[in-house]
């Protein structure tokens, strides 16, 4: 499942991100890349050591685990400290799988999904689409300001070339408690549907039984 969340943060946190990211330091993105990756790797991230930069991911973090959208499609268990990417003119991030097993700061994660906010306006720079390799073919996406795509792991992914302007993006990666993508979608629907029937018919009994379906599934299937 693929999933495209609109406004996933404020927009007064995305204008600060905006704005510290006009005016902090940059490394080049090969330094957080595995071997293979590192050859068609051309990007620059925000130096994660500065102290502006590591408050601002802990704070998009914890607005991401808040959204109730990405908290049901992704239910995560772990998440793997936020980057922030910046592809000038004639940058892009070739074809590549994300690593399986990541580390974090609380010890070794599994990648289970990968997510990218982007947090520019697609209109100020040409080029620079994610395009996800399914087996439906090649999707590409190029979102708003604000707008956060979340895709399995462990798809075949790049970024295009960015020919003109510059592309800003935050990236990241959870495991979720949930291992298996087929199950993750069953109890993502389920949660979809039993809130539908609440909107339009409050508590009923159907409701109560999604719930109770959905609980006992999640209780059958996750991993904490
Ligand atoms: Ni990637």
């Amino acid at each position: 499942m693929i999933l495209c969340i609109d406004q996933v943060i404020p927009t007064e946190l995305l204008s600060r991100v905006q704005a510290t990211l006009a005016d902090t330091a940059y490394r080049d993105g090969r330094e957080t890349a595995g071997w293979h990756a590192r050859t068609v790797k051309q990007n620059e991230q925000a130096d994660g050591r500065q102290p502006e930069v590591i408050a601002l991911r802990e704070e998009l973090t914890s607005a991401l685990q808040r959204h109730p959208l990405f908290q049901m499609a992704a239910r995560p268990r772990r998440m793997k400290p936020l980057m922030f990417s910046r592809y000038q003119e004639g940058m892009s991030y070739g074809n590549h799988v994300d690593d399986a097993v990541m580390a974090t700061p609380e010890g070794a994660m599994r990648t289970d999904l990968s997510f990218t906010l982007f947090l520019n306006d697609p209109d100020s720079y040409e080029g620079g689409e994610l395009l996800i390799d399914s087996t439906a073919g090649e999707q590409t996406y190029k979102l708003p300001a604000g707008a956060l795509i979340l895709y399995p792991s462990s798809t075949l992914h790049r970024v295009e070339p960015v020919t003109q302007g510059e592309r800003l993006a935050a990236v990241g990666w959870a495991q979720s408690q949930v291992r298996e993508p087929q199950q993750r979608e069953i109890l993502f629907d389920l949660d979809t549907t039993r809130r539908q029937e609440f909107e339009a018919n409050g508590k009923t009994r159907t409701f109560d039984m999604l719930s109770k379906s959905l609980a006992n599934l999640l209780r059958m299937w996750a991993e904490v």
